[in-house]
């Protein structure tokens, strides 16, 4: 295929293309009825492995702060934190577009926070997109940055920066509270979002909002209905120690890593590694 500045890749999952994958591949897929998959990175080398197996969207989430950072929510981490990160995912990919989650408390006080925050993300780590979390209240803030040309993926239901309102780790978007969550997914799109992520909500209301809004949305936890399906990295390969229902592992990179890491160990301690093989002469 050609790699000129307005080819599309045939694509979105593993398509070939000379260049990043951009938001109107995204809504191209939407419109084909293509489902894509959306996975965490958080540094190069994997970055590099996610992007060459053809996975459109990288997410630099502030996942991070739990999987890189050991903390035990998303709290704490800081726009610092993640401006490497990012940056670091950036350079390991060449195809994917690397989204940067916007961090708590680096959005929320004002349209003009949301829009200082994301244009460090775009100009100082080279992301392609960002995405905050939140439905109605949010709305300054994605129309702010929708104007100033940053690409937004909007993020509702267990949003867990809201934790400590949901009081806990929980499923959003039961009974009543579902026609409220549809509000503020049709709001967003009107607003400009190019994306939706549902996190832990019922499949039922996840298909009805796929199917009411023209944009994208990315499910984690929210059943199989929806155009696209992300997960933390750590959590399919199975590094993370408890994860959630929806996780699935694709491989126990634990188990693996242990492994080696014991084999390694032993045989420096028996004097087996290294030989010549691995030595200079
Ligand atoms: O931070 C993150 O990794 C996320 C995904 C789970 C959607 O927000």
């Amino acid at each position: 295929m050609s790699s000129s500045a307005t080819s599309r890749p045939t694509a979105l999952y593993g398509g070939q293309t000379g260049r990043r994958v951009t938001v109107r591949d995204v809504a191209a897929a939407k419109e084909r009825g293509e489902k894509w998959p959306m996975v965490t990175a958080y540094d190069a080398m994997t970055a590099r492995i996610f992007d060459e197996a053809g996975i459109p969207v990288l997410l630099v989430g502030d996942s991070a702060a739990m999987v890189v950072y050991g903390y035990d929510s998303t709290l704490p981490v800081s726009v610092d934190d993640l401006m490497p990160l990012t940056a670091a995912v950036v350079r390991g990919s060449s195809r994917a577009m690397v989204v940067a989650d916007l961090p708590f408390g680096s959005y929320q006080a004002s349209p003009q926070q949301a829009l200082e925050t994301a244009v460090r993300f775009m100009k100082e780590a080279g992301a392609h997109a960002v995405k905050l979390e939140g439905g109605r209240r949010v709305l300054p803030q994605v129309e702010a940055l929708v104007s100033a040309g940053i690409p937004v993926m909007a993020h509702l239901g267990l949003t867990p920066q809201s934790v400590n309102v949901f009081g806990g780790y929980r499923v959003q978007g039961r009974g009543q509270s579902g026609d409220e969550l549809m509000a503020d997914a049709k709001d967003l799109e009107a607003a400009g979002a190019f994306a939706v992520v549902l996190e832990c909500v019922p499949t039922d209301l996840a298909e009805r909002v796929t199917t009411s809004l023209s944009i994208p949305t990315i499910g984690i936890g929210a059943g199989p209905s929806t155009d696209a399906q992300v997960l933390v990295w750590q959590d399919l390969m199975g590094l993370t120690e408890r994860p959630a229902k929806f996780v699935k592992k694709y491989f126990n990179l634990a188990e693996e890593m242990d492994r080696a890491v014991r084999s390694f160990a032993g045989e420096v301690a028996g004097g087996a590694f290294p030989t010549p093989e691995h030595s200079y002469h």
